[in-house]
């Protein structure tokens, strides 16, 4: 049903689970901003919109630049009117999978200056114009590692911890000035974020779904889309997991 007119920014965009929810988003008629650093991914999935009868454009974008996230968030505003929905999913893994006394100081900074810094920089800009613009909602990407440890991933576990506490720092802050903020943390999804996994690894991980199955972008599109939407109108503060049971043990 394309019914929902809303301006929508999603970050990291370019690949995966941003760009699925992009489509997904489009498809539903909202006009989305796809926003990743890859800009060529970017606009790829952009101009699959289009194509499919849809309106989107596309940004090159480091959320790690808090400049280059407020100029992009202004000219939404400029060129739209508003922003009403944001989708904050641009990531990345650890790049080391150390223990914690091992893990390198400048790859503990590269993943939260992304998966943590990143977020609160994009949230900051995606507030602040829609404390001018009348309300909208924000859904940031967190993980069942927001929830439950693993061990290795010491900087990227921190970093999604982090992304449900901003989550509900904000919900709290906003919640009555028409801005509703949640997390959805996905279990693990087949997205190019896990082509790196060595096939044991997989297999582990696999047996720690419930569902005996890794899920797919559309089935956390689907959740983003309810939490992004009016059907979630007294939904705020939450972290949704789309896990296939992965928390539920
Ligand atoms: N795939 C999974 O199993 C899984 C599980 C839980 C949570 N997540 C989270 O979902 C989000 C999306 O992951 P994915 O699996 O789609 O991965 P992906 O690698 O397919 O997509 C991530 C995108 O983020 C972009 N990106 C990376 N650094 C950026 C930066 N500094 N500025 C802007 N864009 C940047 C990348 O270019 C890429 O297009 C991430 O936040 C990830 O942590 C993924």
């Amino acid at each position: 049903m394309n019914v929902d007119s809303k301006i929508c920014l999603v970050t990291g965009a370019g690949s995966g689970i941003g760009a699925t929810t992009a489509k997904h988003l489009a498809a539903r008629g909202m006009t989305v901003v796809c926003a990743d650093l890859n800009g060529d991914g970017a606009a790829q999935v952009a101009a699959d919109i289009v194509a499919a009868g849809g309106s989107a454009t596309a940004a090159t974008l480091d959320v790690t630049d808090d400049v280059a996230v407020s100029a992009l968030v202004e000219q939404i505003v400029a060129d739209h009117g508003r922003l009403d929905v944001a989708v904050n999913s641009a990531g990345i893994g650890d790049p080391e999978r150390n223990h914690l006394a091992d893990v390198d100081p400048a790859a503990w900074h590269r993943v939260i200056g992304v998966n943590l810094t990143g977020v609160f920089f994009c949230m900051r800009a995606e507030i602040d114009a829609m404390l001018r613009t009348g309300g909208g909602s924000i859904v940031n990407m967190a993980s069942v590692h927001s929830l439950v440890g693993r061990s290795m991933q010491a900087a990227y576990v921190a970093s999604k911890h982090g992304v449900v506490g901003l989550t509900k720092a904000a919900a709290i802050e906003y919640g009555d000035r028409a801005i509703r903020v949640n997390a959805v943390c996905p279990g693990y999804i087949e997205t190019p974020l896990l082509v790196d996994m060595p096939t044991p690894m997989r297999e582990q991980i696999e047996a720690k779904h419930p569902v005996g199955r890794l899920g797919t972008p559309e089935e956390v599109a689907e959740v983003v889309d309810f939490l992004a939407g009016d059907s979630s109108s007294f939904v705020t503060g939450a972290a949704y997991t789309v896990d296939g049971g992965y928390t539920a043990q």
